[in-house]
């Protein structure tokens, strides 16, 4: 038994929307999600996928992206991402009931991998426009924009929050913490999704969002403060799923 994730699949299999354009990686991707998950997911297994599953605007627009999903092996946990318009945060019970036995769609609630609670949100973070000298060094950024992204980031801390409270009320001491975003922008070094890992004492913190070379160093990677934090972008791992937990 094993616990991996992957994030941003960007299918569009009802859509017109290609990935071709952002670089060979994304070439045929499917296919690549379909072989690589194929080949290290068993049955018994976990798979979450950490947001951007879809480019379809409406639930009706995602039904065989989700439909890939669902036939993709192993138990299928899906996170917001920032482009998953057809999953308004507040109707995630409904989605459940829908789906139940087939996705577990993770917001305002919890699941269990073994002795450990998996919580997650969308999360969020600034990112930018930064104002940048000629040698690339941070001169500035938009002020407005930064503030309007305090709110986007207390938001979803309430819903963070109560996703640990359930699942320390039910007993749980063990947590993986999932975000679509990364935790924290090039900005800083800790952040309010950082600091409640840390009050947790997350084994680890997945996300993913991040997508091309040029954006894979914008958060943490690597062991910080004794947790695991771990880039699980699509184009990043190409494709293979990263293995958190066994
Ligand atoms: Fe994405
Ligand atoms: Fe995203």
């Amino acid at each position: 038994m094993a616990l991996y994730a992957l994030g941003d699949l960007h299918l569009s299999f009802q859509t017109d929307k290609s990935m071709d354009v952002f670089g060979g990686v994304w070439r045929h991707h499917e296919k690549k999600i379909e072989k690589q998950v194929n080949r290290l997911v068993k049955p018994e297994d976990t798979l979450v996928l950490t947001g951007d599953h879809s480019w379809g605007r409406k639930l009706e627009e995602c039904r065989e992206d989700l439909d890939f999903i669902e036939n993709l092996p192993g138990r299928k946990i899906l996170l917001r991402g920032n482009h998953d318009m057809f999953w308004d945060a507040k109707k995630t019970e409904r989605l459940n009931e829908e789906f139940q036995g087939r996705l577990f769609f993770l917001q305002n609630n919890f699941a269990v991998y073994r002795d450990y609670a998996l919580v997650g949100t969308k999360g969020y973070t600034f990112e930018g426009p930064f104002y940048l000298n000629r040698r690339g060094q941070i001169l500035g950024w938009d002020e407005k924009k930064e503030q309007q992204a305090r709110k986007l980031v207390s938001r979803e801390m309430t819903r963070l929050r109560e996703a640990f409270r359930q699942a320390w009320e039910a007993g749980y001491r063990k947590f993986i913490l999932f975000l679509h975003y990364p935790p924290t922008n090039i900005l800083e070094k800790t952040s309010p999704f950082t600091e409640i890992a840390e009050q947790y004492r997350a084994e680890a913190v997945v996300y993913s969002h991040c997508h091309g070379e040029s954006r894979f160093g914008d958060s943490i990677r690597g062991e910080y403060h004794g947790i695991k934090y771990y880039l699980v972008s699509g184009d990043y791992l190409k494709f293979r799923p990263q293995l958190v937990l066994e």
